[in-house]
């Protein structure tokens, strides 16, 4: 306990003597999220990444996020605990298949979720999170074809409720994906009075099943709004902290992807600790490099996507 103490201070210490900010996804641990000077879903992330002042940005994240806050800051320092906090979305899109993928397709245009990597993003017309996503696509004329990559669950939501039949890139969030109709039904059962919540990222059977379907944001804001006092929430266990913070009196019951595990904590996103926060603030490494021409290039879609979110009153 005193050592979580004087590790936490030891971090706010670093990070007043280096101008660093720390930014934190709610999928992180209790500690870091609490920590932290703001945090964030994928789309509010971007938006705080595109206009920090400080110095330093330390993403308590994945390398997606990470990397898109370095295409958004060029010339600052920004760190991430651990390097290998991957994402198995964004490695379902190998950039070479992707780039032959597209060519099969020539007159789409190219939405890109944002849990990619940056070659992929290159290869963009815009990308999207799944706070934006829908008005994204929206936002292009409905004859226009598109290919939507690489979360084909999100992509078949879409499509399901724009009326859209965009190509869906064959990729998936294993977290999520993971999550069964069997799980949500034996917790439904058990909680008849509570609604159910889900990520777009979790199959199309799972979301079948849910009263709410949404973003990480989209998920808190409506637990904090709606009647219920139980949910069952269909995502990632991170979220339940926040959950509990915004809506104190109500419960939540996370679905488990399996009876003996906790298969849905994102293991690249628990991959980060105090102590390597710690770490890599006194030694300013883990940091995210990046060639000039690809980020200058990633840049495009990604301040895009910014555009149409501000227009669309998003953030
Ligand atoms: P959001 O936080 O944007 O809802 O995305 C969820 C996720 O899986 C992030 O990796
Ligand atoms: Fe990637 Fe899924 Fe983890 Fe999000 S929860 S970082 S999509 S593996």
């Amino acid at each position: 306990m005193e050592q979580t103490l004087n590790l936490k201070q030891a971090i706010l210490d670093l990070k007043k003597k280096k101008n660093a900010i720390i930014l934190a996804h709610y999928y992180q641990i209790p500690e870091i999220q609490d920590l932290a000077d703001f945090i964030g879903d994928s789309l509010a992330l971007s938006q705080k990444a595109s206009e920090v002042d400080n110095d330093v940005i330390v993403f308590c994240g994945v390398h997606f996020m990470a990397e898109t806050a370095k295409i958004l800051n060029p010339g600052k320092q920004v760190l991430l605990p651990d390097l290998e906090a991957g994402c198995s979305l964004a490695d379902s899109a190998p950039v070479d298949d992707f780039a032959a993928f597209k060519k099969m397709y020539p007159d789409h245009v190219v939405i890109t979720y944002i849990n990619s990597t940056a070659g992929v993003k290159v290869l963009s017309d815009v990308i999207c999170t799944s706070g934006n996503a829908v008005q994204i696509v929206e936002s292009f004329p409905r004859d226009q074809k598109i290919i939507f990559a690489p979360d084909r669950n999100l992509g078949s939501w879409i499509n399901k409720i724009t009326g859209r039949e965009m190509v869906l890139w064959n990729g998936a969030c294993h977290v999520h994906d993971m999550l069964t109709t069997e799980a949500v039904l034996k917790l439904r059962l058990q909680h008849p009075d509570a609604a159910v919540v889900a990520h777009p990222e979790c199959n199309a059977a799972v979301l079948q099943l849910a009263d709410y379907i949404g973003s990480t944001n989209g998920m808190l804001k409506f637990v904090k709004s709606d009647w219920h006092v139980k949910y069952i929430v269909a995502s990632e266990t991170g979220i339940i902290h926040q959950m509990y913070k915004d809506a104190p009196g109500k419960e939540f019951l996370v679905v488990s992807a399996n009876e003996t595990c906790s298969c849905n904590d994102c293991p690249y996103m628990k991959l980060n600790t105090l102590e390597k926060l710690y770490k890599c603030l006194l030694n300013e490494t883990p940091s995210i490099e990046l060639d000039d021409e690809i980020i200058e290039k990633a840049a495009v879609p990604i301040n895009r996507m910014l555009t149409i979110s501000r227009s669309a009153g998003l953030i």
